[in-house]
């Protein structure tokens, strides 16, 4: 993508997102209208749709021959990444939001001809902005981040996983998965894909296992992740489709191929 276009969509989404930011602070004590979705467990709010459409409105305004790829219904069908693409997770981490206003970010991939150009992965009730420009690098608050350590071993690693990954389910053998947990230093679950991808970029977890998810969850932050030498495939080391849900690892590039060869492909279902 030309580098004048990606600043000028970069600086208009970095307003958006801190302008939806302040939306959520300046409502987060109000009565929240919950409903649930694919499940008792998925839950959306209206402060999720409101900054949805707070955002696809900016960005159609804006950007007429953008798309929208986004989880609460003011996107596009999209069939294609041709173009570019704008993937949105109003909230993510809505469980976070409504039981502990805290430990949730708003989300935005933003996809140039199938390629992940700018991520921003915003947690603003600690107002931490994560963003990633593809091959400039991540940032924290305007603080560059460091690119990952040359080595690491798995057992010296902190994994990003929830409780799906220990229990019988239908993308992996658990017993297998249970070794992963016995051999890493570490586990983490906290409740937001989007920020277990920026905590990758800061360093302070090592990789993170994502079961199930959609491109809004992970869009963001895979591309603030990879900006600091993370890699991402699905569970057999392919290329991740964007347009799906899928099953996901990104990770440190020197534990890759171990958690892939010894631990997911002799569990994948
Ligand atoms: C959820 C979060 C969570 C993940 C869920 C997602 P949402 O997103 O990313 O970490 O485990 O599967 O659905 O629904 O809060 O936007
Ligand atoms: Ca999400
Ligand atoms: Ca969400």
């Amino acid at each position: 993508m030309d580098k004048t276009k990606r600043t000028d969509i970069f600086s208009h989404a970095k307003k958006w997102t801190l302008e939806a930011g302040e939306l959520i602070r300046s409502k987060i004590n109000d009565p929240l209208i919950i409903e649930t979705k694919s499940n008792p467990k998925d839950l959306v709010t209206e402060l999720d749709k409101e900054v949805e459409s707070f955002l696809a409105a900016k960005i159609k305004e804006t950007f007429p021959d953008h798309l929208l790829l986004s989880e609460e219904g003011y996107g596009d069908d999209i069939e294609s990444l041709a173009g570019t693409v704008w993937i949105v997770d109003p909230i993510d981490g809505t469980m976070n939001f409504v039981k502990q206003k805290r430990n949730f970010a708003i989300s935005i991939g933003i996809f140039h001809q199938g390629i992940g150009e700018i991520g921003l992965v915003y947690d603003c009730m600690a107002e931490n902005l994560y963003v990633g420009l593809k091959d400039e690098g991540a940032y924290k608050n305007e603080q560059k981040l460091p690119s990952l350590a040359d080595t690491l071993e798995l057992e010296d690693a902190i994994l990003g996983f929830n409780h799906y990954w220990l229990y019988e389910n239908e993308i992996i053998d658990e017993t297998i998965t249970k070794q992963l947990v016995k051999k890493v230093l570490g586990t983490r679950t906290y409740g937001s894909a989007a920020l277990k991808l920026a905590f990758i970029a800061e360093g302070i977890v090592d990789g993170y296992l994502a079961m199930n998810l959609a491109p809004w969850d992970i869009a963001g932050g895979m591309v603030i992740a990879n900006e600091v030498g993370a890699v991402s495939t699905n569970l057999a080391g392919e290329p991740i489709n964007m347009l799906t849900r899928e099953s996901s690892l990104t990770c440190h590039p020197a534990i890759q191929q171990e958690i892939i060869n010894n631990y997911l492909k002799k569990g994948l279902k």
